[in-house]
């Protein structure tokens, strides 16, 4: 499974960076703003240095809801760098624009997913990632993880190659159970990556072998 960071803020990307095990990020309309990001210029720009800071896949994504604009706005993000993917929501005209740009060799997230026929939909336009919202599904009495094994069995039977990408991963057993549900990507905020080292044993047990190792 791939590990991307769920965030704008670059700090943040730096740090997942340097543990070594970062595959790629993804951001939305809500991450550029908590960053401060306003204006055409500098949300290119603050891609362009996500882009510079890690070598893997980028989500930008589209502000627009309307099939030409999409395409339009979709062409610019993609000219920024070679690494990033359209970020295209989940609407009948998002669907429009993702198979245009399946078509024209622009590689797109579909985003805000929240079934396995929007996931299906997804596939068939031939989105690269879909991003279905685990947190989010659960945070309304649903099951986020149910629908990552639903949408796996499916894209296994079917052979869609679009890639699974979990999204709004709120802690660290998040990532645990995407991981065994069969996600290809897992997109993650710093703190539920961090979650992942935690346990007390390895503390205790690391204090102790210091301690010992002053007897060596
Ligand atoms: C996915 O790409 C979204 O940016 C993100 O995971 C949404 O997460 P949230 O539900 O925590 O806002």
């Amino acid at each position: 499974m791939k590990f991307f960071i769920d965030t704008g803020n670059l700090a943040q990307i730096k740090e997942a960076n340097e543990l070594g095990i970062l595959d790629g990020v993804t951001t939305n309309p809500s991450l550029m703003a908590k960053e401060g990001i306003k204006g055409e210029a500098a949300i290119a720009q603050h891609y362009k240095a996500i882009c510079e800071l890690v070598d893997g896949d980028i989500s930008a994504e589209v502000l627009s809801t309307e099939f030409e604009s999409m395409v339009e706005e979709g062409k610019k993000l993609a000219a920024i760098h070679p690494n990033i993917v359209v970020k295209v929501p989940m609407i009948k005209d998002g669907i429009k624009a993702i198979k245009w740009f399946s078509d024209n060799g622009i590689r797109t997230n579909c985003t805000l997913v929240f079934s396995a026929g929007q996931a299906i939909l997804a596939a068939k336009a031939g989105a690269t990632y879909v991003s279905p919202f685990i947190g989010r599904i659960d945070d309304s009495g649903w099951d986020g993880i149910e629908l990552i094994k639903q949408m796996r069995q499916i894209y296994d039977i079917q052979g869609f190659k679009t890639e699974i990408l979990a999204a709004s991963i709120r802690n660290a057993l998040h990532i645990i159970k995407c991981a065994e549900a069969g996600a290809d990507v897992c997109t993650c905020p710093l703190d539920s990556i961090l979650g992942l080292l935690k346990h007390p044993l390895t503390d205790i047990g690391l204090a102790k072998f210091l301690e010992d190792a002053k007897k060596m």
